[in-house]
């Protein structure tokens, strides 16, 4: 199944990483072009016990890309997981303000 990830976070890089390894083809989207520009080149921003290797794979058979093309990302995919930060603000509640960073329509 094709899938994107908004967000190529602790969250959103490991989820679709593993999408990717089960078989989806993936594409990870941030707005941080030089996170998107580091994982091309297969700078692996985080740490976890053997991410880089599931990304390095997945990349190189195919399965996993990474983007700043959110429309591109959306209008090629069948289902598009959010993973965008959600920080707690000073009264405990969630700042929601970066679902609204980007274009989280595509066109045509
Ligand atoms: N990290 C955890 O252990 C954990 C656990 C449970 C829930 N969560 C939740 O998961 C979500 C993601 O958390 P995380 O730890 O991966 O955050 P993170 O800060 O590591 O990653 C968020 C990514 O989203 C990107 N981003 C922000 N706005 C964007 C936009 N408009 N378009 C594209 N990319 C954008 C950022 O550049 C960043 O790379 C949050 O809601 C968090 O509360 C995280």
């Amino acid at each position: 199944m094709k899938l994107c990830v908004v967000g190529t976070g602790y969250v959103g890089l490991v989820a679709g990483t593993c999408f990717a390894e089960s078989g989806n083809d993936v594409i990870c989207v941030d707005n941080q072009v030089a996170k998107i520009e580091s994982l091309r080149q297969g700078v692996v921003p985080i740490y976890e016990p053997g991410l880089e290797e599931l990304i390095r794979r997945n990349v190189a058979e195919g399965r996993l890309a990474f983007s700043t093309d959110l429309g591109d990302a959306v209008k090629k995919s069948v289902v598009c997981f959010i993973a965008v930060g959600t920080p707690s603000g000073d009264d405990g509640g969630a700042d929601l303000s970066a679902r609204s960073a980007g274009r989280w329509t595509a066109t045509g």
